[in-house]
This record gives C-alpha cells, structure tokens and sequence, in this order.
C-alpha cells in the first residue's frame, strides 16, 4: 500500500489524523451548550403554554359539541329573530321567557325589549359572560343569563321556552316540555318544529322558519 493510500485510511476527506483534526476544530463551549438548552427550554415553554392556553380558550365553544346530542353555537339571523318577535306579539305569554342555549344573548335581548323578563341559559361561559356585559352596560334589568344546562332547568317558572336548536335534540325536548312546563305556556321553536306537536302558528319561511305550541291544559 502507498504512503497516500495509508493516509486517506485514517481520515478519507482530508487526509489528516482525527485526534489532531480535533485539536484544531472548534469545539461548543459548555456556556454555549447552556444557553442552547435555556433557548430549548423557552420555546417549549412558549408553545406549551400557548398551546394551553388555546384549548382554554376553545373549551367552552367545544364543550357542548362533546355531549351526546351536538348543540352547536349558529346565532340567530335577523329574520329569524324578528320571526320570535312576531310570534311573541301574537301569543303574548303571561309570564317569564327563557331562552334555550340563549348564545349571546339576542333572542334575550329581544324579548326583554318588548316588555317580557327573559332568562337565557347557556353552556358556554364565555357567551354567558359577554351576555351579562351587554345587560350591564346597557342597563338592562330584565334580561338575566345563568350558565345552566338546558335540560337541568326548573321550567316551572316559565311560561314561554324559546329554542334554536338541532333536529335530534327536539323529541327529548317535546318530552321535557310535556312533564316541565305548566299548561297554557308557549314555545317558540326556531328552525325545527317539534316532531309531534301540532303548531298554533307557523311563522316566516326557509331557514328562519319559526313554529309555536301552546302546551295543553290537562
Ligand atoms: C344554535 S345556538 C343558538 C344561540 C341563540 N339562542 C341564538 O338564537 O342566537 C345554540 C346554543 O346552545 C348552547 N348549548 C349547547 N348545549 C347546551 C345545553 N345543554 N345547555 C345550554 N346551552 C347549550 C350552545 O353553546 C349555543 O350557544
């Protein structure tokens, strides 16, 4: 074997030997390798706490969507308000509404302005809280919100339900309404009818139909 061959052995892309290769290239200080691990330890730190932060956030939108029948927050459109409105006007209710999963607080909102004390109930606490704002700073005193899960509330003390919810939640909530609520009360269900119930008045069209019941005296 050649001198050259032998050499290119030890080290075959420069030639040279390793130990003394490594005497002459630079090496990581141990400040530096600290520093390296501290910058390591911040980023994880920031996208931990980010991350964490954004279910936080998050939770109280998804929260519902975990339960068994998924409720969704889709606020009402404008028409599909001034359709509860109407529909308000024409039964006139002889008492407290509530309104089921009330969102931020609209429909509330809306009926209060009538004239009706109204009380929406609503899983997600964020909504609940911008909801309490909007009554406090416009000083509306008639329009209360709790966050309460719809089938967990007393209806005793209600006599008109309004309800925007999904199409397989309604016949739990027929059956709710049947054994809770006191005869000759009113429900104003939005975009899904109630499956058995024949409505006293259907009111608007499409999406933002409304329909409304006046449970039975017994
Ligand atoms: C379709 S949105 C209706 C919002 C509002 N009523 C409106 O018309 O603008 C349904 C709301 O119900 C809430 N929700 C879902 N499940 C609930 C439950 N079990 N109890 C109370 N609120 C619930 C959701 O967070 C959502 O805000």
């Amino acid at each position: 074997m050649s001198a050259v061959e032998n050499i290119n052995k030890e080290n075959p892309t420069c030639g040279c030997d390793p130990y003394l290769l490594s005497l002459i290239e630079p090496q990581t200080s141990s400040v530096e390798k600290k520093s390296g691990k501290f910058t390591g330890l911040l980023i994880a730190s920031i996208t931990g706490g980010a991350a964490l932060g954004l279910t936080a956030l998050c939770y109280p939108f998804v929260a519902p969507a975990l339960r068994r029948v998924v409720l969704p927050y889709v606020p009402a459109s404008t028409a599909q308000v001034d359709n509860v409105i109407k529909a308000l006007s024409l039964v006139k209710p002889n008492g407290r509404l509530i309104d089921l999963g009330s969102g931020d607080g609209r429909i509330v909102f809306a009926a209060a302005k009538l004239g009706y004390p109204s009380h929406g109930v609503e899983l997600n606490s964020v909504l609940v809280f911008y909801s309490k704002f909007q009554a406090w700073k416009h000083k509306i005193q008639t329009a209360t919100f709790s966050r309460q899960d719809l089938f967990k509330v007393d209806y005793s003390k209600f006599r008109a339900v309004v309800i925007f919810g999904v199409d397989q939640m309604m016949p739990e909530l027929e059956a709710l309404f049947e054994k809770s609520l006191s005869p000759s009360s009113h429900i104003v269900a939005c975009r899904f009818p109630l499956p058995n119930w024949k409505p006293l008045l259907t009111i608007g069209e499409g999406i933002d139909t409304v329909w409304v019941y006046e449970v039975k005296k017994t």
